[in-house]
Protein backbone atom coordinates (compact mmCIF):
# COMPACT_ATOMS: atom_id res chain seq x y z
CA UNK A 1 0.00 0.00 0.00
CA UNK A 2 0.80 3.34 -0.25
CA UNK A 3 0.87 4.88 3.23
CA UNK A 4 1.16 8.43 3.81
CA UNK A 5 2.37 9.69 7.71
CA UNK A 6 1.37 12.96 8.36
CA UNK A 7 3.24 13.98 11.62
CA UNK A 8 4.55 16.30 14.21
CA UNK A 9 7.73 15.12 13.80
CA UNK A 10 9.80 12.12 12.67
CA UNK A 11 10.66 10.76 16.44
CA UNK A 12 12.03 7.69 17.29
CA UNK A 13 8.37 5.85 17.18
CA UNK A 14 7.15 7.65 13.58
CA UNK A 15 11.09 5.73 12.61
CA UNK A 16 10.38 2.49 13.94
CA UNK A 17 6.63 2.62 12.07
CA UNK A 18 8.49 3.81 9.16
CA UNK A 19 11.04 0.97 8.84
CA UNK A 20 8.89 -1.93 10.25
CA UNK A 21 5.97 -0.69 7.36
CA UNK A 22 8.90 -0.27 4.98
CA UNK A 23 9.67 -3.97 5.43
CA UNK A 24 6.66 -5.32 4.90
CA UNK A 25 6.75 -3.31 1.16
CA UNK A 26 4.74 -0.93 2.06
CA UNK A 27 5.60 2.38 0.28
CA UNK A 28 5.96 5.10 2.79
CA UNK A 29 6.20 9.13 2.46
CA UNK A 30 6.27 11.54 5.21
CA UNK A 31 4.57 15.25 5.45
CA UNK A 32 5.21 16.91 8.59
CA UNK A 33 2.21 18.46 10.37
CA UNK A 34 2.94 22.12 9.21
CA UNK A 35 -0.44 23.57 7.88
CA UNK A 36 -4.23 22.06 7.10
CA UNK A 37 -3.12 22.89 3.37
CA UNK A 38 0.20 21.57 3.36
CA UNK A 39 -1.04 18.13 4.49
CA UNK A 40 -3.96 18.45 2.26
CA UNK A 41 -1.67 19.23 -1.08
CA UNK A 42 0.58 15.96 0.64
CA UNK A 43 -2.18 13.51 -0.13
CA UNK A 44 -3.43 15.44 -3.25
CA UNK A 45 0.29 14.60 -4.67
CA UNK A 46 0.76 10.86 -3.19
CA UNK A 47 -2.47 10.11 -3.24
CA UNK A 48 -1.87 7.29 -0.25
CA UNK A 49 -4.18 4.22 0.21
CA UNK A 50 -3.90 4.85 4.01
CA UNK A 51 -3.14 7.55 6.24
CA UNK A 52 -1.11 6.98 9.49
CA UNK A 53 -0.37 9.69 12.05
CA UNK A 54 2.09 8.26 14.75
CA UNK A 55 2.86 11.41 16.68
CA UNK A 56 0.56 14.19 16.15
CA UNK A 57 -0.41 17.53 18.56
CA UNK A 58 -2.94 18.56 15.98
CA UNK A 59 -6.27 17.33 15.14
CA UNK A 60 -6.31 16.58 11.20
CA UNK A 61 -8.45 18.52 8.74
CA UNK A 62 -11.96 17.20 8.31
CA UNK A 63 -10.93 17.78 4.65
CA UNK A 64 -8.21 14.91 4.55
CA UNK A 65 -10.51 12.37 7.47
CA UNK A 66 -13.69 12.43 5.87
CA UNK A 67 -12.74 11.28 2.16
CA UNK A 68 -9.84 8.85 3.42
CA UNK A 69 -9.01 6.46 6.61
CA UNK A 70 -6.74 8.13 9.21
CA UNK A 71 -5.25 5.83 11.66
CA UNK A 72 -4.31 7.85 14.87
CA UNK A 73 -1.85 6.37 17.07
CA UNK A 74 -2.83 7.10 20.49
CA UNK A 75 0.10 6.42 23.38
CA UNK A 76 -3.57 5.46 25.79
CA UNK A 77 -5.41 1.81 26.25
CA UNK A 78 -8.57 1.66 24.11
CA UNK A 79 -11.27 4.55 25.89
CA UNK A 80 -8.83 6.83 27.04
CA UNK A 81 -9.38 10.47 24.94
CA UNK A 82 -7.44 13.86 25.10
CA UNK A 83 -3.93 15.00 25.26
CA UNK A 84 -0.75 13.79 28.41
CA UNK A 85 -2.31 10.66 28.38
CA UNK A 86 1.17 8.90 29.34
CA UNK A 87 1.49 11.90 32.03
CA UNK A 88 -1.49 11.24 33.50
CA UNK A 89 -1.02 7.39 33.72
CA UNK A 90 2.52 7.92 35.11
CA UNK A 91 0.91 10.38 37.84
CA UNK A 92 -1.89 8.72 38.77
CA UNK A 93 0.02 5.49 38.77
CA UNK A 94 -1.84 3.27 36.47
CA UNK A 95 -0.71 -0.61 37.14
CA UNK A 96 -1.63 -0.96 32.44
CA UNK A 97 -1.21 1.16 29.68
CA UNK A 98 -1.52 0.70 26.31
CA UNK A 99 -1.55 2.15 22.64
CA UNK A 100 -4.78 2.09 20.55
CA UNK A 101 -4.97 3.34 17.00
CA UNK A 102 -8.18 4.73 16.31
CA UNK A 103 -9.65 6.04 13.12
CA UNK A 104 -9.60 10.27 12.99
CA UNK A 105 -13.01 11.82 13.25
CA UNK A 106 -14.40 15.30 14.24
CA UNK A 107 -13.84 14.21 17.92
CA UNK A 108 -10.40 13.80 19.30
CA UNK A 109 -9.85 10.06 20.04
CA UNK A 110 -13.15 9.18 19.87
CA UNK A 111 -13.69 7.58 16.40
CA UNK A 112 -13.53 3.24 15.98
CA UNK A 113 -10.75 1.63 17.19
CA UNK A 114 -8.50 -1.08 14.94
CA UNK A 115 -5.97 -2.27 17.15
CA UNK A 116 -4.71 -1.40 20.62
CA UNK A 117 -1.77 -3.33 22.81
CA UNK A 118 -1.33 -3.29 26.24
CA UNK A 119 1.86 -2.81 28.72
CA UNK A 120 2.42 -3.26 32.65
CA UNK A 121 3.60 0.10 33.32
CA UNK A 122 6.96 0.58 34.66
CA UNK A 123 7.59 3.43 37.33
CA UNK A 124 9.92 5.04 34.78
CA UNK A 125 10.05 8.46 33.11
CA UNK A 126 7.92 9.30 30.48
CA UNK A 127 10.55 9.80 27.58
CA UNK A 128 11.49 5.95 28.60
CA UNK A 129 7.88 4.59 28.50
CA UNK A 130 7.66 6.07 25.26
CA UNK A 131 10.65 5.21 23.73
CA UNK A 132 10.13 1.35 25.24
CA UNK A 133 6.84 -0.11 26.07
CA UNK A 134 4.82 2.56 24.19
CA UNK A 135 6.80 2.28 20.89
CA UNK A 136 6.74 -1.83 21.12
CA UNK A 137 2.71 -1.11 21.29
CA UNK A 138 3.01 0.80 18.56
CA UNK A 139 4.39 -1.51 16.55
CA UNK A 140 2.39 -4.33 17.60
CA UNK A 141 -0.72 -2.27 17.40
CA UNK A 142 -0.39 -0.55 14.03
CA UNK A 143 1.18 -3.85 11.87
CA UNK A 144 -2.55 -5.19 13.27
CA UNK A 145 -4.53 -2.35 12.11
CA UNK A 146 -2.51 -1.82 8.51
CA UNK A 147 -3.33 -5.82 7.83
CA UNK A 148 -7.20 -5.55 9.29
CA UNK A 149 -7.08 -2.84 6.83
CA UNK A 150 -5.80 -4.53 3.93
CA UNK A 151 -8.24 -7.58 4.84
CA UNK A 152 -11.14 -5.17 4.11
CA UNK A 153 -13.34 -6.82 6.17
CA UNK A 154 -12.88 -5.86 9.17
CA UNK A 155 -15.18 -3.48 10.97
CA UNK A 156 -13.14 -0.95 13.88
CA UNK A 157 -15.62 -1.01 16.87
CA UNK A 158 -16.27 2.07 18.85
CA UNK A 159 -15.02 1.92 22.64
CA UNK A 160 -16.52 4.12 25.38
CA UNK A 161 -15.04 7.03 26.23
CA UNK A 162 -13.24 8.17 29.22
CA UNK A 163 -11.57 11.53 28.39
CA UNK A 164 -9.49 13.50 30.16
CA UNK A 165 -8.14 17.08 30.02
CA UNK A 166 -4.33 18.44 28.62
CA UNK A 167 -2.22 18.26 32.15
CA UNK A 168 -1.51 21.64 33.30
CA UNK A 169 1.40 22.57 35.55
CA UNK A 170 -0.94 22.89 38.39
CA UNK A 171 -1.60 19.24 38.27
CA UNK A 172 2.13 18.77 38.08
CA UNK A 173 3.25 21.18 40.68
CA UNK A 174 5.62 19.71 44.12
CA UNK A 175 5.07 20.90 47.31
CA UNK A 176 8.83 20.56 48.60
CA UNK A 177 7.86 21.15 52.06
CA UNK A 178 4.93 18.03 52.44
CA UNK A 179 5.66 16.01 49.11
CA UNK A 180 7.30 12.09 49.60
CA UNK A 181 10.13 11.13 47.51
CA UNK A 182 8.15 8.98 45.45
CA UNK A 183 5.57 11.13 44.86
CA UNK A 184 8.33 14.17 43.32
CA UNK A 185 9.72 10.98 41.48
CA UNK A 186 6.32 10.34 39.83
CA UNK A 187 5.65 13.89 39.12
CA UNK A 188 8.84 14.70 37.74
CA UNK A 189 8.66 11.30 35.31
CA UNK A 190 5.17 12.46 34.41
CA UNK A 191 6.75 15.58 33.15
CA UNK A 192 9.81 13.90 31.17
CA UNK A 193 11.48 14.89 28.64
CA UNK A 194 8.28 17.68 28.28
CA UNK A 195 7.25 20.02 29.51
CA UNK A 196 9.29 19.78 32.87
CA UNK A 197 8.02 20.61 36.50
CA UNK A 198 7.71 24.00 36.75
CA UNK A 199 9.26 25.48 40.11
CA UNK A 200 11.93 27.71 41.52
CA UNK A 201 15.88 27.33 42.16
CA UNK A 202 17.79 29.62 44.07
CA UNK A 203 14.94 32.09 43.73
CA UNK A 204 14.62 31.65 40.04
CA UNK A 205 11.81 30.20 37.78
CA UNK A 206 12.50 27.06 36.24
CA UNK A 207 11.31 23.60 34.99
CA UNK A 208 13.13 20.41 36.46
CA UNK A 209 14.01 17.43 34.83
CA UNK A 210 15.66 14.15 34.68
CA UNK A 211 15.38 13.01 38.31
CA UNK A 212 16.72 10.43 40.54
CA UNK A 213 15.98 8.96 43.77
CA UNK A 214 18.42 9.03 46.95
CA UNK A 215 18.77 6.49 49.42
CA UNK A 216 20.92 8.09 52.11
CA UNK A 217 21.10 12.21 51.74
CA UNK A 218 18.66 13.44 54.53
CA UNK A 219 17.97 17.19 54.82
CA UNK A 220 15.07 19.87 56.05
CA UNK A 221 12.25 19.41 53.44
CA UNK A 222 13.12 21.49 49.92
CA UNK A 223 17.14 22.16 51.01
CA UNK A 224 19.73 21.79 48.48
CA UNK A 225 21.74 19.37 50.23
CA UNK A 226 24.61 19.61 47.59
CA UNK A 227 25.79 18.65 43.93
CA UNK A 228 27.82 15.93 42.33
CA UNK A 229 28.83 16.87 38.70
CA UNK A 230 25.93 18.05 37.15
CA UNK A 231 23.71 17.44 39.31
CA UNK A 232 21.61 18.89 42.56
CA UNK A 233 20.12 17.13 45.40
CA UNK A 234 17.22 18.71 47.06
CA UNK A 235 15.42 16.67 50.63
CA UNK A 236 11.97 15.96 50.53
CA UNK A 237 9.96 14.80 53.87
CA UNK A 238 11.16 11.12 53.63
CA UNK A 239 14.75 11.61 51.87
CA UNK A 240 16.07 13.45 48.90
CA UNK A 241 15.96 13.39 45.14
CA UNK A 242 18.62 14.59 42.49
CA UNK A 243 17.45 17.04 40.15
CA UNK A 244 20.05 16.12 36.86
CA UNK A 245 18.48 18.77 34.40
CA UNK A 246 16.87 22.38 34.30
CA UNK A 247 14.93 24.64 31.99
CA UNK A 248 15.59 28.05 32.76
CA UNK A 249 12.87 30.76 31.78
CA UNK A 250 13.78 31.39 27.91
CA UNK A 251 16.41 29.03 28.14
CA UNK A 252 17.51 25.66 26.81
CA UNK A 253 17.14 21.98 28.86
CA UNK A 254 20.94 22.28 30.54
CA UNK A 255 22.77 20.07 33.30
CA UNK A 256 21.41 21.87 36.53
CA UNK A 257 25.08 23.09 37.90
CA UNK A 258 25.47 24.51 33.96
CA UNK A 259 22.41 26.39 33.93
CA UNK A 260 22.97 27.98 37.64
CA UNK A 261 26.11 28.59 38.48
CA UNK A 262 25.37 29.44 41.66
CA UNK A 263 24.63 25.50 42.26
CA UNK A 264 28.93 25.33 42.28
CA UNK A 265 28.57 26.88 46.11
CA UNK A 266 27.15 23.90 47.15
CA UNK A 267 28.82 21.12 48.97
CA UNK A 268 30.51 18.63 46.66
CA UNK A 269 28.99 15.02 47.45
CA UNK A 270 31.57 12.77 45.24
CA UNK A 271 31.36 8.83 45.15
CA UNK A 272 34.37 7.12 45.72
CA UNK A 273 35.46 5.76 42.23
CA UNK A 274 33.06 4.43 39.60
CA UNK A 275 32.01 1.55 41.12
CA UNK A 276 28.06 0.89 41.16
CA UNK A 277 26.80 2.26 44.49
CA UNK A 278 25.24 -0.33 46.10
CA UNK A 279 21.67 1.91 46.91
CA UNK A 280 19.94 4.46 44.95
CA UNK A 281 21.89 7.66 43.86
CA UNK A 282 22.73 10.32 41.09
CA UNK A 283 25.46 8.21 39.28
CA UNK A 284 25.98 8.77 35.55
CA UNK A 285 28.81 6.37 35.39
CA UNK A 286 28.87 2.97 36.94
CA UNK A 287 30.94 -0.33 36.92
CA UNK A 288 30.00 -3.82 37.80
CA UNK A 289 32.36 -6.70 37.41
CA UNK A 290 31.38 -10.67 37.20
CA UNK A 291 32.61 -13.88 35.40
CA UNK A 292 35.48 -11.93 34.08
CA UNK A 293 33.43 -9.05 32.41
CA UNK A 294 33.46 -5.79 33.59
CA UNK A 295 30.20 -3.49 32.67
CA UNK A 296 30.72 0.12 32.16
CA UNK A 297 27.45 2.04 32.32
CA UNK A 298 26.92 5.32 31.16
CA UNK A 299 23.75 7.09 31.93
CA UNK A 300 23.98 10.06 30.11
CA UNK A 301 20.63 12.30 29.74
CA UNK A 302 19.18 11.79 26.41
CA UNK A 303 21.80 9.98 25.09
CA UNK A 304 24.22 12.93 24.78
CA UNK A 305 27.78 13.36 25.69
CA UNK A 306 29.23 16.74 26.67
CA UNK A 307 33.78 17.29 26.87
CA UNK A 308 33.12 16.51 30.21
CA UNK A 309 31.05 13.70 30.46
CA UNK A 310 33.31 12.07 27.44
CA UNK A 311 36.68 12.74 29.58
CA UNK A 312 35.22 11.35 32.78
CA UNK A 313 34.22 8.23 30.45
CA UNK A 314 37.41 8.06 29.16
CA UNK A 315 39.33 8.12 32.75
CA UNK A 316 36.52 5.06 33.84
CA UNK A 317 37.43 2.99 30.57
CA UNK A 318 40.68 3.47 31.33
CA UNK A 319 40.56 2.69 35.06
CA UNK A 320 38.42 -0.38 33.93
CA UNK A 321 41.13 -1.84 31.45
CA UNK A 322 43.26 -1.98 34.71
CA UNK A 323 40.69 -4.33 36.74
CA UNK A 324 41.53 -8.03 36.13
CA UNK A 325 38.76 -8.84 33.54
CA UNK A 326 38.83 -10.32 29.69
CA UNK A 327 35.99 -8.51 28.63
CA UNK A 328 34.35 -5.02 28.89
CA UNK A 329 30.98 -4.42 27.79
CA UNK A 330 30.08 -0.81 27.05
CA UNK A 331 26.36 -0.87 28.43
CA UNK A 332 25.41 3.17 27.37
CA UNK A 333 22.08 4.17 29.44
CA UNK A 334 18.98 2.60 30.11
CA UNK A 335 17.17 4.63 27.69
CA UNK A 336 20.24 5.98 24.80
CA UNK A 337 22.99 4.01 24.15
CA UNK A 338 24.46 7.72 22.76
CA UNK A 339 23.57 10.30 20.45
CA UNK A 340 27.06 11.82 20.21
CA UNK A 341 28.26 15.27 21.06
CA UNK A 342 26.06 17.47 23.61
CA UNK A 343 24.55 19.75 21.41
CA UNK A 344 22.92 21.86 24.28
CA UNK A 345 26.09 21.95 26.43
CA UNK A 346 27.70 23.12 23.09
CA UNK A 347 24.66 26.20 22.88
CA UNK A 348 25.07 27.15 25.72
CA UNK A 349 28.88 27.83 25.97
CA UNK A 350 30.56 31.13 25.19
CA UNK A 351 32.13 30.03 22.24
CA UNK A 352 29.69 26.88 20.53
CA UNK A 353 32.68 26.71 17.57
CA UNK A 354 35.25 25.97 20.82
CA UNK A 355 33.11 23.77 22.67
CA UNK A 356 31.99 21.59 19.47
CA UNK A 357 36.05 21.53 18.96
CA UNK A 358 36.32 19.96 22.60
CA UNK A 359 33.26 18.26 22.60
CA UNK A 360 34.66 16.51 19.11
CA UNK A 361 38.31 15.67 20.71
CA UNK A 362 36.64 14.05 23.83
CA UNK A 363 34.78 11.79 22.20
CA UNK A 364 37.67 10.62 19.54
CA UNK A 365 40.12 10.20 22.73
CA UNK A 366 37.19 8.22 23.98
CA UNK A 367 36.67 6.20 20.50
CA UNK A 368 40.40 5.98 20.45
CA UNK A 369 40.96 4.47 24.09
CA UNK A 370 38.35 1.57 22.73
CA UNK A 371 39.88 1.41 19.73
CA UNK A 372 43.77 0.81 21.42
CA UNK A 373 42.30 -1.50 24.43
CA UNK A 374 44.63 -4.29 24.51
CA UNK A 375 44.34 -6.26 27.78
CA UNK A 376 40.53 -6.96 27.08
CA UNK A 377 37.68 -7.55 24.31
CA UNK A 378 35.23 -4.66 23.99
CA UNK A 379 31.79 -5.14 23.06
CA UNK A 380 29.44 -2.08 22.89
CA UNK A 381 25.69 -3.82 24.10
CA UNK A 382 23.61 -1.10 22.39
CA UNK A 383 20.30 -1.74 24.65
CA UNK A 384 18.62 2.22 24.05
CA UNK A 385 18.60 4.25 20.25
CA UNK A 386 21.47 5.55 18.94
CA UNK A 387 22.57 8.48 16.76
CA UNK A 388 25.28 10.41 14.77
CA UNK A 389 28.61 10.19 16.77
CA UNK A 390 27.10 7.32 19.11
CA UNK A 391 26.28 4.86 16.04
CA UNK A 392 30.18 5.28 15.41
CA UNK A 393 31.35 5.10 18.68
CA UNK A 394 30.25 1.81 19.46
CA UNK A 395 31.59 0.39 16.33
CA UNK A 396 34.67 0.99 17.87
CA UNK A 397 34.30 -1.59 20.28
CA UNK A 398 35.59 -5.37 18.86
CA UNK A 399 31.65 -6.19 18.74
CA UNK A 400 28.45 -4.97 18.77
CA UNK A 401 25.24 -6.70 19.59
CA UNK A 402 22.30 -4.47 19.55
CA UNK A 403 18.71 -4.85 21.10
CA UNK A 404 16.00 -5.98 18.47
CA UNK A 405 14.04 -3.10 18.65
CA UNK A 406 16.52 -0.12 19.01
CA UNK A 407 16.48 2.93 16.40
CA UNK A 408 19.90 3.45 14.70
CA UNK A 409 20.38 6.80 12.93
CA UNK A 410 24.35 6.14 12.20
CA UNK A 411 24.76 9.53 9.71
CA UNK A 412 25.45 13.54 10.80
CA UNK A 413 23.91 15.15 7.64
CA UNK A 414 20.83 15.89 9.27
CA UNK A 415 23.08 18.41 11.37
CA UNK A 416 23.50 20.94 9.68
CA UNK A 417 25.75 19.09 6.81
CA UNK A 418 27.82 18.08 10.18
CA UNK A 419 31.03 15.44 8.31
CA UNK A 420 31.37 13.59 11.22
CA UNK A 421 34.10 12.08 13.07
CA UNK A 422 34.35 8.92 15.97
CA UNK A 423 36.39 7.31 13.53
CA UNK A 424 33.90 6.66 10.93
CA UNK A 425 35.66 7.11 7.65
CA UNK A 426 37.81 4.02 9.38
CA UNK A 427 35.20 2.05 10.89
CA UNK A 428 32.54 1.97 8.43
CA UNK A 429 33.76 1.03 4.54
CA UNK A 430 35.50 -2.05 5.77
CA UNK A 431 31.97 -3.79 7.23
CA UNK A 432 29.71 -2.11 4.29
CA UNK A 433 32.07 -1.27 1.45
CA UNK A 434 33.27 2.38 0.56
CA UNK A 435 29.54 2.64 -1.27
CA UNK A 436 27.47 1.29 1.50
CA UNK A 437 28.83 3.80 4.02
CA UNK A 438 28.73 6.81 1.28
CA UNK A 439 24.93 5.34 0.70
CA UNK A 440 24.38 5.34 4.23
CA UNK A 441 25.68 8.72 4.78
CA UNK A 442 23.73 10.18 1.87
CA UNK A 443 20.27 8.75 2.35
CA UNK A 444 19.97 9.82 6.18
CA UNK A 445 17.50 7.57 7.57
CA UNK A 446 16.88 5.55 9.98
CA UNK A 447 18.10 1.87 10.89
CA UNK A 448 16.22 -0.99 12.40
CA UNK A 449 18.81 -3.63 14.73
CA UNK A 450 18.40 -5.83 12.11
CA UNK A 451 19.03 -4.15 9.19
CA UNK A 452 21.95 -3.18 10.84
CA UNK A 453 23.20 -6.62 11.35
CA UNK A 454 22.04 -7.45 7.64
CA UNK A 455 24.06 -4.92 5.92
CA UNK A 456 27.33 -6.44 8.49
CA UNK A 457 27.23 -2.95 10.59
CA UNK A 458 26.79 -4.43 14.07
CA UNK A 459 27.19 -8.18 14.60
CA UNK A 460 24.42 -9.63 16.69
CA UNK A 461 20.62 -8.44 17.24
CA UNK A 462 19.51 -10.11 20.41
CA UNK A 463 15.76 -10.20 21.41
CA UNK A 464 14.37 -7.34 23.19
CA UNK A 465 12.89 -9.29 26.34
CA UNK A 466 16.45 -10.29 28.36
CA UNK A 467 18.81 -8.50 26.11
CA UNK A 468 21.11 -7.39 29.91
CA UNK A 469 21.21 -11.41 30.46
CA UNK A 470 21.65 -12.43 26.86
CA UNK A 471 24.54 -9.91 26.94
CA UNK A 472 25.73 -10.99 30.10
CA UNK A 473 25.97 -14.59 29.32
CA UNK A 474 27.72 -13.85 25.93
CA UNK A 475 29.87 -11.40 27.42
CA UNK A 476 31.16 -14.12 30.00
CA UNK A 477 31.54 -17.04 26.96
CA UNK A 478 33.92 -14.71 25.39
CA UNK A 479 35.51 -14.12 28.77
CA UNK A 480 35.61 -17.67 29.28
CA UNK A 481 36.36 -19.33 25.72
CA UNK A 482 39.30 -21.10 25.12
CA UNK A 483 40.05 -18.97 21.81
CA UNK A 484 40.30 -15.68 24.43
CA UNK A 485 44.02 -15.09 23.91
CA UNK A 486 44.02 -16.26 20.14
CA UNK A 487 41.15 -13.43 19.69
CA UNK A 488 42.99 -11.35 21.63
CA UNK A 489 46.18 -11.48 19.74
CA UNK A 490 44.26 -11.28 16.56
CA UNK A 491 43.02 -8.19 17.21
CA UNK A 492 46.46 -6.88 18.62
CA UNK A 493 47.79 -8.38 15.11
CA UNK A 494 44.85 -6.15 13.36
CA UNK A 495 45.33 -3.14 14.93
CA UNK A 496 48.99 -3.02 14.05
CA UNK A 497 48.41 -3.68 10.79
CA UNK A 498 45.99 -1.16 10.03
CA UNK A 499 47.97 1.61 11.77
CA UNK A 500 50.85 0.31 9.28
CA UNK A 501 48.66 0.94 6.56
CA UNK A 502 47.21 4.23 7.74
CA UNK A 503 48.10 5.57 11.25
CA UNK A 504 45.06 6.22 13.68
CA UNK A 505 46.04 9.80 14.17
CA UNK A 506 46.09 10.24 10.53
CA UNK A 507 41.82 9.11 9.89
CA UNK A 508 41.35 11.56 12.96
CA UNK A 509 42.77 14.49 11.67
CA UNK A 510 41.16 13.97 8.46
CA UNK A 511 37.76 13.56 9.40
CA UNK A 512 38.81 17.03 11.97
CA UNK A 513 39.80 18.76 9.29
CA UNK A 514 36.54 18.63 7.73
CA UNK A 515 34.81 19.13 11.23
CA UNK A 516 36.82 22.49 11.83
CA UNK A 517 35.52 23.73 8.94
CA UNK A 518 31.96 22.92 9.97
CA UNK A 519 32.27 24.69 13.05
CA UNK A 520 35.04 27.58 12.15
CA UNK A 521 34.22 27.57 8.67
CA UNK A 522 31.93 30.34 6.45
CA UNK A 523 29.02 27.98 5.90
CA UNK A 524 27.02 28.55 9.05
CA UNK A 525 24.46 25.50 8.53
CA UNK A 526 25.67 23.85 11.70
CA UNK A 527 25.12 26.63 13.91
CA UNK A 528 21.97 26.89 12.56
CA UNK A 529 20.36 23.25 12.60
CA UNK A 530 22.16 23.20 16.21
CA UNK A 531 20.33 26.19 17.39
CA UNK A 532 16.90 24.96 16.11
CA UNK A 533 17.85 21.31 17.44
CA UNK A 534 18.26 22.67 20.81
CA UNK A 535 15.74 25.25 20.49
CA UNK A 536 13.02 22.23 19.85
CA UNK A 537 11.47 24.12 17.26
CA UNK A 538 8.73 22.97 14.88
CA UNK A 539 9.60 21.84 11.63
CA UNK A 540 8.49 24.41 9.22
CA UNK A 541 9.25 21.83 6.04
CA UNK A 542 8.95 18.25 5.52
CA UNK A 543 12.93 16.95 4.02
CA UNK A 544 12.82 15.84 0.64
CA UNK A 545 14.74 12.96 1.72
CA UNK A 546 11.54 11.71 3.81
CA UNK A 547 8.64 13.70 1.56
CA UNK A 548 8.80 11.23 -1.41
CA UNK A 549 5.74 12.58 -3.04
CA UNK A 550 7.54 16.06 -3.14
CA UNK A 551 10.75 14.45 -5.28
CA UNK A 552 10.97 16.15 -8.45
CA UNK A 553 10.70 12.93 -10.50
CA UNK A 554 8.10 11.18 -8.21
CA UNK A 555 4.96 10.59 -10.52
CA UNK A 556 1.42 11.11 -8.83
CA UNK A 557 -0.38 7.69 -9.29
CA UNK A 558 -3.55 7.76 -11.90
N1 LIG B 1 22.78 16.60 22.21
C1 LIG B 1 21.86 17.12 23.06
N2 LIG B 1 20.60 16.67 23.15
C2 LIG B 1 20.28 15.64 22.35
C3 LIG B 1 21.17 15.05 21.45
C4 LIG B 1 22.49 15.56 21.40
N3 LIG B 1 23.40 15.05 20.60
N4 LIG B 1 20.54 14.05 20.79
C5 LIG B 1 19.29 14.02 21.27
N5 LIG B 1 19.12 15.00 22.20
C6 LIG B 1 17.91 15.29 22.98
C7 LIG B 1 16.84 16.01 22.18
O1 LIG B 1 17.04 17.40 22.19
C8 LIG B 1 15.59 15.61 22.94
O2 LIG B 1 15.49 16.44 24.06
P1 LIG B 1 14.15 16.65 24.91
O3 LIG B 1 14.32 15.75 26.11
O4 LIG B 1 14.16 18.08 25.28
O5 LIG B 1 13.00 16.26 24.05
C9 LIG B 1 15.91 14.20 23.39
O6 LIG B 1 17.32 14.06 23.33
C10 LIG B 1 15.32 13.14 22.52
O7 LIG B 1 15.66 13.45 21.17
P2 LIG B 1 14.62 13.27 20.00
O8 LIG B 1 15.20 13.92 18.79
O9 LIG B 1 13.26 13.71 20.45
O10 LIG B 1 14.67 11.70 19.96
P3 LIG B 1 14.43 10.71 18.80
O11 LIG B 1 14.64 9.38 19.40
O12 LIG B 1 13.16 11.01 18.12
O13 LIG B 1 15.61 11.03 17.72
C11 LIG B 1 17.95 11.26 17.07
C12 LIG B 1 16.91 10.57 17.97
C13 LIG B 1 19.33 10.73 17.45
C14 LIG B 1 17.67 10.98 15.59
C15 LIG B 1 17.90 12.79 17.25
O14 LIG B 1 17.81 13.09 18.64
C16 LIG B 1 19.10 13.51 16.71
O15 LIG B 1 19.19 13.75 15.52
N6 LIG B 1 20.04 13.90 17.59
C17 LIG B 1 21.21 14.66 17.24
C18 LIG B 1 22.35 13.75 16.91
C19 LIG B 1 23.52 14.57 16.45
O16 LIG B 1 23.47 15.23 15.44
N7 LIG B 1 24.58 14.58 17.25
C20 LIG B 1 25.68 15.42 17.00
C21 LIG B 1 26.66 14.88 16.03
S1 LIG B 1 27.64 13.59 16.73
Amino acid sequence: MRILFLTHAFNSLAQRLFCELGRRGHQISIEFDIADAVSEEAVALFKPDLIIAPFLKRAIPEAIWSRHVCLVVHPGSPGDRGPSALDWAIQNGEPEWGVTVLQAEAEMDAGPVWASALFPLRAARKASLYRHETTEAAVQAVLCAVERYESGSFTAQRVPGRPHAPMRQSDRAVDWATASSAVILAKLNAADGFPGVSDELFGQPCHLFDAWPEAELRGAPGELLGRRETAICRATVDGAVWIGHVKRAGGIKLPTTLAFPEAGNLPELPLPGWRKSPVPTWQDIAYEEAAGVGFLSFDFYNGAMSTAQCRRLTEAFAWATTQPTQVIVLRGGSDFWSNGIHLNTIEAAESPSDESWANINAIDDLAEAILRCSRQLTVAAVGGNTGAGGCFLARAADFVWVRDGVMLNPHYKNMGNLFGSEFWTYLLPPRVGVDGARAIMRHRLPMTAPEAVELGFYDACLPGPGFAVDVARRAAELAAGPDFAARLAAKAAQRQADEAAKPLAVWRAEELQEMRRNFYGFDPSYHVARYHFVSRAPNSWTPRHLARHRDLDWKTPA
